[in-house]
């Protein structure tokens, strides 16, 4: 039956839960119209795929391969796409018909907490390498989610922060990787981002989602929100947000369903977005064809019984509409053990390491690499032992089979090992670094593994700043003082500063490269493998020099990008400024010429030749980078940005020609005022290099480019975008530059508060932060770790609505209601009453008590799972939900702990003998004073101490 006619026979019920998720990673399936759900899983550099009845600490075991950020500095598309073949793999194996990722926001500032998983500064190289990844595992018939849809530049308030942004820095800068990837991959399904994009969430972003990406990109696949980010689900369904992740429990089904039935909502936007979930499941079930008016007919409930039992999603009848998810999920597992996959982690595992020796850039080499077998070689640094391989949060890969470059490198000679320093903390050991010294000094190499201890950047918060830890600092320059041959091997997800630079003979950038980085460091630093690598993003001396460091990461209420289109090297070349290492940058061990270019126009378009001759004596491969610039431009412009690349393989002495194809885009700006991509008419420089700042070999070409072209703004208009420095661009000229006033920045002191707010915001309201603050400490202020810190931060960044979306109705909207009321001085005392409730209510209790008998039930089935046991230290959004249900539980105890409180010193009769009730309002009475001691008391009692050293200081070096 054809998928339109499906829907016909569809309930307004069963379409509204059609458009959410069944729970964490399942769509809804409805048994009656034959429709199956399908599964969704994290990726993107590696499958994560969790079980949400385990809790998110336990992923199916698979396969770590490089993040984003190296993936990236291979500038290899070929390399791209075989990665994206063997994912599509695992993931047919494991069951996953859709792998989110890839991640592809631009890395405005090295301070970007998630800048390890994206790719890059520049929008075409990360659009031409995504591009390559879809394609690789879409060929495997597994699908992707290109994410997150867009100008998720930042993690900090991710959830709330609207990024102000000009239109033509939106599309040139923003949105143009995500172009790239739609027009030329066909990805199926889209991931919106968190935040609001001038003033509008991209879940309910009409222009974003309707208007840019489908009407003009042509995308014709689903949009699935971020998880939680779905903040007016009705909004979404009309702006053209098909899926909402993870499953809301109902809650926003309800709505849709009422808002239709009261005609706020016209059907047709519902059914489109059905329509887009349905296109996808039957794409990876092929359930249309089998759906006749007859076996619709033919369907009756009761053959459901077990299904009914297994799903915490039910409609209204109590009849559970995605009940078979659960136990599919607990048969994928099951089914999907070593023995009956094709997915082999041990070829993968080679793959990995393959993969990994591509993507590390050789920053810096006097000299010093390839080491010699027969030198005496010390190893310094914790990280030789224990890799650090991949970033915190949602992307954090399972990975079992990690080997250390200590490991690897006995396969070569016998290196020695100095601990030097811990590679988890930035603590002086004043005995490991005088080890590593005596031992640097005896040796002919010393190779130092510093890099970024976890702590230090992940999904969920951002960087404090881009230093290393100060202990690995001090060691370096001591170290290089005593050793002329010093070796750094760096094992980050972003840029670091090196103050150490000049000191140091050779530093390898090993990124966060997957669990066989090891190896491939091993592999590179013996040169059994010559580096390739080019960086994807520019090494700033320091933040202070980069392009948004004035406005990053913003305010509570936004985030302003001023600095516009000057993004990484558009920036720094712009202004001049002297960097640490070049977008583009990368050594070899062997040495290119480049030569013989030749470069044909015709219809605004180019066709680039040249020649790249290996004149060194080791075979070698060279990203040569072509840019475009334009001379005497009426429009403010990067002096060059880069429009082609290619990765050419050459043995000693080889010599190849390349060519490139540079289409109309490669010459065009945005212009805001014509709604279009235009060609200013006159010379352009096509510049080909080994980096943005080492251009081999250029040419001049003249276009005619588009009859009654005018530039948007004159110099006079935007003096600091043309001849300026764009880092500090004075308010009214932003203002020119939106057309319109800067939006408020933060909340009015006196806005009450509400359920799109966070409990960040409730720190900062007068009447929240009286007595709400150490009843909120409780959800926040459990004992963490370093590690867990950014736990803290998430949670004080969630806006309330998805807080209740994701507990599972531990934290239901009239608890949410309650708390609100609470805040704003009304209903007090009832409110505390209704706190009192809120944690595992009826619902959270079924909810768990189907849980476990899921978990005993698949208990007794297993023998051999895959499942590791193993805790992986990340987190996701199934852990908020269990924190804000452990939370639920704290409130609990603390409203009855206030009630006893009140009931015990006697502040409940005097309330009374006032002749108030425990309802009534009670902050502007005299009582307050002594209420307010209490609540401290109660707090003081379940809380533990914070763990205070979770602040960085934001002095650079
Ligand atoms: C992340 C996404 C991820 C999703 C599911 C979100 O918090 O932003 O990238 O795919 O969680 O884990």
């Amino acid at each position: 039956m054809q998928i339109k006619e499906i829907i016909k026979n569809l309930t307004l019920e069963e379409k509204s839960l059609l458009i959410g998720g069944a729970d964490a990673w399942n769509t809804v399936a409805v048994k009656r119209a034959g429709i199956p759900s399908i599964r969704v899983s994290d990726g993107p550099h590696g499958l994560r795929k969790s079980d949400w009845l385990e809790g998110c600490e336990k992923t199916v075991q698979a396969v770590c391969f490089p993040s984003g950020a190296g993936l990236a500095s291979s500038f290899n598309k070929d390399l791209m796409e075989h990665l994206g073949s063997v994912l599509g793999k695992e993931c047919k194996a494991e069951n996953v018909n859709v792998i989110l990722g890839p991640a592809i926001n631009i890395k405005r500032s090295p301070l970007c907490g998630r800048n390890f998983e994206y790719m890059s500064e520049d929008p075409y190289l990360a659009g031409q390498m995504a591009s390559a990844y879809v394609r690789g595992v879409q060929s495997e018939g597994v699908g992707v989610s290109l994410k997150h849809f867009a100008a998720n530049n930042q993690e900090k308030r991710r959830m709330t922060v609207s990024a102000v942004i000009d239109e033509r820095t939106l599309r040139e800068i923003y949105l143009a990787a995500f172009e790239e990837v739609v027009r030329t991959a066909k990805p199926d399904t889209l991931m919106c981002s968190y935040n609001k994009i001038n003033g509008v969430y991209s879940s309910e972003n009409p222009k974003l989602l309707n208007e840019i990406l489908r009407d003009e990109w042509g995308f014709d696949g689903l949009v699935m929100s971020d998880w939680g980010a779905v903040c007016d689900r009705i909004k979404g369904v009309e702006a053209g947000l098909d899926l909402e992740m993870p499953s809301s429990n109902g809650i926003n089904a309800k709505k849709v369903e009422e808002a239709v039935i009261a005609g706020q909502l016209d059907e047709k936007y519902l059914d489109l977005a059905v329509e887009n979930v349905l296109k996808l499941v039957d794409k990876y079930t092929g359930f249309a064809e089998k759906v006749t008016e007859e076996s619709i007919a033919a369907y009756k409930p009761e053959e459901l019984s077990e299904d009914v039992e297994t799903s915490p999603a039910e409609n209204s009848s109590g009849e559970n509409v995605s009940g078979e998810n659960a136990e599919n999920n607990a048969k994928d597992i099951a089914e999907t053990t070593p023995e009956n996959t094709s997915f082999d982690r041990i070829a993968d595992h080679k793959e990995a390491r393959k993969i990994a020796r591509e993507c590390m850039v050789l920053l810096k080499n006097e000299g010093a690499l390839p080491l010699k077998k027969e030198q005496k070689i010390l190893f310094v640094g914790e990280f030789a032992k224990k890799p650090r391989i991949q970033g915190g949060g949602s992307s954090h890969i399972n990975c079992t089979r990690i080997i250390s470059a200590l490991q690897a490198s006995t396969r070569h000679t016998n290196v020695m090992y100095a601990k030097g320093f811990s590679s988890t903390e930035d603590v002086i050991d004043e005995r490991l670094a005088a080890e590593a010294r005596e031992k640097a000094a005896k040796a002919d190499v010393t190779v130092i593994f510093a890099g970024l201890p976890d702590s230090f950047e992940s999904e969920g918060y951002d960087r404090k700043h881009i230093r290393l830890p100060q202990c690995q600092n001090r060691l370096i320059r001591e170290i290089a003082d005593i050793q002329p041959n010093t070796v750094v091997v760096l094992h980050n997800g972003s840029p670091v500063s090196m103050p150490w630079i000049t000191n140091v003979n050779a530093v390898l950038e090993a990124y966060l490269g997957g669990e066989a980085s090891g190896e491939a460091v091993v592999d590179i630093l013996f040169g059994k493998v010559n580096p390739s690598g080019k960086l994807a993003e520019t090494f700033p001396v320091g933040i202070k020099d980069t392009p948004c460091y004035n406005f990053f990461p913003g305010n509570r209420l936004t985030v302003e990008y001023r600095e516009g289109i000057f993004v990484g090297y558009r920036y720094y070349e712009k202004v001049n400024a002297e960097v640490l290492f070049p977008f583009g940058h990368g050594l070899s061990y062997t040495s290119f010429v480049y030569s013989g270019l030749k470069v044909e126009t015709g219809n605004n378009k180019a066709k680039v030749k040249f020649k790249i001759k290996n004149t060194g004596s080791c075979a070698g491969a060279e990203a040569a980078q072509i840019y475009v610039g334009k001379t005497d431009s009426s429009v403010y412009r990067a002096p060059k940005e880069l429009k082609g690349f290619e990765k050419v393989f050459l043995k000693p002495g080889e010599e190849k020609e390349v060519e490139c194809e540079l289409d109309e885009r490669a010459f065009s700006y945005y212009s805001a005022k014509a709604g279009k991509w235009v060609i200013e008419p006159g010379k352009y420089v096509i510049s080909v290099g080994a980096s943005s700042a080492d251009i081999r070999i250029k040419d001049v070409i003249e276009l005619q480019g588009d009859p009654g072209f005018k530039p948007d703004f004159t110099a006079e208009q935007l003096p600091t975008y043309f001849l300026g420095t764009p880092a500090a661009v004075p308010d009214e000229e932003f203002e020119t530059l939106i057309g319109g006033k800067l939006p408020e920045k933060e909340f009015p002191r006196d806005k009450k508060f509400d359920i799109d707010m966070t409990l960040e915001d409730l720190k900062n309201s007068p009447t929240g932060s009286k007595y709400f603050v150490p009843l909120m400490s409780l959800v926040c202020r459990r004992r963490m770790t370093r590690k867990e810190a950014y736990a803290e931060e998430c949670m004080s960044e969630t806006p309330i609505h998805s807080m209740v979306c994701m507990s599972w109705g531990r934290f239901d909207e009239e608890s949410a209601e309650g708390v609100i009321q609470l805040v704003n001085g009304e209903n007090t005392g009832a409110n505390l009453r209704k706190l009192a409730k809120l944690g595992f209510d009826a619902f959270g209790e079924k909810f768990n008590s189907k849980k476990e008998a899921i978990l005993k039930k698949r208990k007794e089935k297993e023998r051999d799972t895959d499942m590791s046991t193993k805790s992986d230290n990340s987190f996701n959004t199934e852990k908020i939900g269990e924190m804000i249900g452990e939370a639920g539980a704290k409130i609990e105890q603390f409203g009855k702990g206030i009630m006893n409180k009140l009931e015990e010193s006697g502040i409940k009769d005097k309330i009374e003998s006032a002749g108030l009730k425990i309802g009534d309002k009670i902050d502007e009475m005299e009582l307050d004073k002594k209420f307010n001691n209490l609540i401290s008391k109660v707090t003081k009692k379940s809380d533990e101490t914070p763990d205070d050293d979770s602040k960085e200081d934001d002095k650079e070096e």
